[in-house]
């Protein structure tokens, strides 16, 4: 059962640019609606930043990483820091090549890697019958380590302290009088019972800590041993863990989130499949894109000229801008509007699941303020043999300490800052290990972008001419496939209204 489909048919011609998850769809789209589509992929493979990477896969960065502005925070506000400048190599000169060692079964999201219940994305997944299993995004069992931390604490124990605390302050403050001004004497009953709970502070509002905080020794047969007293008030607020302890409450992190069965690359390859493989051409760079009176004119480097009556784009609009052609020059300026951002992953191959068997942490995160972000324990394979864990997942500044270095240096700063949560031991028994940064990956050359102003993006809502614009770029879910997805939907029903109206 198909959830979207264009009605009326009249097909014509489209050359899709880029095969990630906008232009895949797309040409899925017009493809159920007999449009005829060619997709255009300058990169080796397809999916763009759907990559999942697996043993036998080797990954290019480029020599030169892209100058950038330095940027904070997933929209990018000015940071601090200066520019990173950029090296002085020939643009599109490829570096390092790293070689995935991973055994077998063993696969490393290198992109997009949760999808949450409300995403457009669930929907492809369901039509394209792309198995789905649960992702981990937060576990009470996993750690928490800001730098106002001396040690790891894992997030049931934060929360505990956290909450309880809270919940003390307020219920003194308002058996003392202090919130009278705001509250009617039911409203402070209200209050009060409602802190009891979410704090689960005794009789005199007092925390004293709780099973909630976990335990030292687990129950079983006999109690189980408590954890001790919680820190000081001073102390916990010191440690400022309000963003860490958090993190799950966006829209778009709250569990359950999603993952397809065996690697996040499953949609992208359902989709080409579905497109047909003969009509995804790969390795095909872009170098020239012409507006005609009655068509569009798409030059490929080394390969000539393809024409066709449409043309949807979906290339990331850093490097769009790059293309000559005749869009114009408010088209090219409004491409050039976005700033690619900055950020990257490790995987790490470990011999054994250390995370399970000894910290009994099955899945999830530990949030740190450290320049790692976050480290994630895998959401499968429970109980094999070797497991996945992703050492960082960071973004803008973090993200850039990260870009400029080689892999081996990546892997060396991340074990340092991973055995401040996990200890020593952390550095040992890895067998292969891969590191990523989205501003080197060659036509992709970011993980995605920051509209600095909304100057340029209704203007690239619309075609120039008989080109369309789509991506997670031009909605309000960038950085998610269900942008792309949504973009995609947008699109083709436009061009296929406009087919209908001129036919
Ligand atoms: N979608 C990406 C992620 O899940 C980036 C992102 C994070 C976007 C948080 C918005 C909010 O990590």
């Amino acid at each position: 059962r198909s959830d979207f489909a264009l009605r009326g048919g009249r097909p014509a011609t489209v050359l899709v640019l880029g095969a990630g998850v906008a232009g895949l769809a797309c040409a899925y789209e017009l493809g159920k609606a007999g449009y005829h589509c060619t997709v255009l992929e300058a990169r080796d493979g397809i999916g763009g930043r759907s990559l999942t990477l697996r043993g036998g896969d080797t990954l290019s960065e480029l020599a030169a990483n892209p100058a950038q502005q330095a940027v904070s925070g997933l929209d990018g506000r000015p940071a601090a820091g200066g520019a990173s400048a950029a090296a002085p190599t020939a643009p599109g000169a490829l570096g390092e090549t790293q070689r995935v060692g991973f055994g077998a079964g063993t696969y490393f999201n290198a992109g997009p890697a949760r999808i949450a219940q409300w995403m457009v994305t669930l929907d492809y997944c369901r039509e394209l019958g792309v198995p789905l299993e649960v992702f981990v995004n937060t576990n009470a069992s996993a750690y928490l380590l800001t730098e106002g931390m001396r040690r790891p604490v894992r997030v049931r124990t934060a929360r505990a302290d956290a909450y309880g605390y809270i919940s003390e302050l307020l219920a003194k403050a308002t058996d003392a009088g202090a919130l009278d001004a705001r509250l009617t004497q039911a409203d402070k009953e209200g209050l009060l019972d409602f802190l009891s709970h979410f704090g689960d502070i005794g009789p005199e509002h007092e925390y004293t800590g709780g099973e909630r905080r976990g335990f030292r020794v687990d129950p079983g047969v006999r109690p189980g041993a408590d954890l001790g007293t919680p820190p000081p008030l001073t102390r916990l607020l010191s440690e400022r863990l309000g963003r860490v302890l958090t993190m799950d409450a966006g829209y778009d992190q709250a569990m359950p989130m999603f993952q397809p069965v065996g690697g996040m690359d499953a949609i992208v390859r359902a989709l080409a499949a579905r497109v047909g493989e003969g009509r995804v051409r790969t390795g095909a760079r872009v170098t020239r894109i012409m507006n005609r009176p009655d068509g569009v004119e798409v030059t490929i480097e080394g390969a000539g000229v393809l024409r066709a009556d449409y043309c949807v784009a979906t290339l990331p609009p850093h490097v769009m801008a790059r293309i000559s052609g005749n869009l114009g020059a408010d088209v090219v300026a409004a491409l050039a509007t976005p700033v690619p951002m900055s950020a990257g992953k490790l995987g790490l191959e470990y011999r054994r699941r250390w995370w399970e068997i000894e910290d009994r942490i099955y899945g999830g995160a530990t949030e740190t303020d450290l320049d790692i972000g976050h480290i994630w324990y895998p959401s499968y394979g429970f109980h094999g043999e070797r497991g996945l864990v992703v050492g960082y997942y960071n973004t803008a500044v973090d993200a850039q300490t990260y870009d400029d270095l080689p892999h081996a240096r990546r892997l060396r700063q991340a074990l340092a800052q991973g055995a401040k949560v996990h200890g020593p031991a952390y550095a040992k028994g890895i067998l292969a290990s891969v590191s990523i940064a989205w501003r080197r990956q060659p036509h992709i050359e970011g993980a995605w972008v920051s509209w600095p102003s909304r100057n340029g993006f209704s203007l690239l809502q619309r075609p120039a001419g008989r080109v369309y614009f789509a991506g997670d770029w031009l909605t309000q879910l960038i950085a998610w496939q269900a942008g792309a997805f949504e973009s995609a939907r947008k699109v083709v029903t436009e061009l296929h209204h406009r087919v209908l109206k001129e036919a």
